[in-house]
């Protein structure tokens, strides 16, 4: 459930009309509802709420530090992988004790900055890895505290490109090999294993792959402390699935239950990584039709958003509902079907693709449904398109938390050398 909802056939966003919003800031924009983020997040830790838990939102689903905040006012931790990312959430005021640092490729910097801030806990995801953590926490004077990412091979049954808990994927460390990490891990100075890690992949719509996980590293945890390692975390990533069309992913009730029973008496900190979950419903993008064309195949419905705004449908070929933000129920405008693409050079630069809808015409405001997650975090600069607006609405008020970037923010930092900039 989210708060985006026709009154009279107009979208409005909490109390909001989204048109109103879009006179303002312009488009292309990114629109989220704070009652909704709210609502996802109670409703996601709800049943967990009886066993000791903290749910670290995984912030690279839309990393803008008022929506970090609006989660860590709700007492929310948040699964970084980037400098960059403790950075923000850092700057947005979550509790450092709260962060969790995940990611296959962590830099030594990015390491010391993690160890500084002391963060609650490194999942380490190579050999190679755990031995730079250690050398950085000794070099600082410091233990870092970790949880070894293991990759349980179970097939999370959803996109190849979102999937991570493969063999063949480049995530974490099998179970054999963790073992005997853990065991080496024991006598390095600098760490301090306090948990076990995974994360099988993204938007999966059933429970099973989850359980399965669960119970390999629940067997882990058991081998481990029987060799006398105290395993104190288990972190189960995030990868709950949400509508986006057809799904049906399980309720996070549902989810959140059947977890809660697999660890009873597990005697753990229960760490969750939710991402999609807790903002992909509580975000659109509205873009404003620049102009319909007719080609000898196809209707174009040409829009001022494009794949650099929303690649999703570009990268994995992922469906968002289409809404007008001024619909007509009447049906004076009839239905067509229409590509929505946008104004990047590429034939991958679509929104949607042979969409049934109710006839647009030029000017028209339209909302790209469910582009809460993956969407700003993964917008670019290509084409040279400043980027997008971001808009928190809070009841019948809004904010800009973003500004739509600039001309001048598109070179910011680039030089012409001095011998390039003589002409002669
Ligand atoms: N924890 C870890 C270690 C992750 O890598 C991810 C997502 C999450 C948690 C959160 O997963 P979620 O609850 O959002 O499913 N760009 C893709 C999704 C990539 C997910 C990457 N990892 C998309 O647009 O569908």
């Amino acid at each position: 459930m989210h708060h985006f909802q026709y009154i009279n056939d107009e979208l409005f966003c909490e109390n909001v009309p989204v048109r109103q919003i879009c006179e303002a800031v312009g488009t292309p924009a990114f629109i989220y509802s704070r009652g909704t983020l709210e609502r996802h997040f109670r409703i996601f830790e709800e049943p967990f709420l009886p066993v000791d838990h903290i749910v670290c939102y995984s912030m690279k689903a839309c990393s803008n530090i008022a929506i970090l905040r609006v989660f860590a006012n709700l007492g929310s931790g948040t699964d970084i992988v980037s400098g960059g990312e403790l950075f923000r959430a850092l700057a947005a005021g979550v509790d450092a004790s709260r962060i969790v640092y995940s990611g296959v490729g962590k830099k030594a910097s990015e390491i010391d900055e993690a160890l500084k801030a002391e963060i609650l806990m490194f999942n380490v995801e190579s050999e190679e890895e755990l031995h730079l953590v250690n050398q950085r926490a000794v070099a600082l004077g410091k233990r870092a505290r970790i949880a070894l990412r293991v990759n349980p091979n179970v097939d999370p049954l959803t996109h190849p490109y979102i999937s991570t808990g493969l063999k063949k994927n480049k995530f974490g460390i099998d179970v054999e090999r963790s073992l005997e990490l853990y065991g080496r891990a024991a006598d390095m100075e600098g760490i301090e294993a306090i948990g076990v890690d995974c994360h099988i992949g993204s938007q999966l719509t059933e429970l099973s792959p989850f359980l399965e996980a669960i119970d390999r590293l629940k067997e882990m945890i058991g081998i481990l402390r029987s060799r006398g390692i105290s395993i104190q975390y288990l972190d189960i990533g995030g990868g709950l699935g949400i509508p986006y069309d057809q799904e049906e992913p399980p309720a996070p009730s549902l989810y959140g239950t059947a977890i809660v029973d697999r660890i009873a008496n597990l005697n753990v900190k229960l760490i969750l990584e939710p991402g999609r979950l807790l903002v992909g419903n509580a975000g659109i993008l509205v873009t404003q039709v620049l102009f319909r064309k007719q080609g000898p195949e196809k209707s174009f419905i040409i829009v001022d958003a494009a794949m650099n705004d929303l690649i999703r449908p570009s990268l994995y070929n992922a469906h968002h509902a289409v809404w007008k933000v001024a619909r007509k129920t009447n049906g004076v405008n009839g239905r067509i079907v229409a590509d929505l693409v946008g104004p990047i050079c590429e034939s991958s630069d679509f929104l949607a693709q042979s969409r049934e809808m109710e006839a647009v015409e030029t000017g028209d405001l339209l909302a790209l449904m469910s582009a809460g997650a993956y969407g700003f975090s993964m917008s670019s600069n290509y084409n040279s398109r400043p980027r997008a607006a971001e808009v928190l609405v809070d009841g019948d008020r809004y904010f800009v938390i973003r500004d739509r970037e600039s001309y001048q923010d598109l070179i910011r930092g680039e030089h012409i050398p001095p011998a390039i900039l003589q002409t002669s």
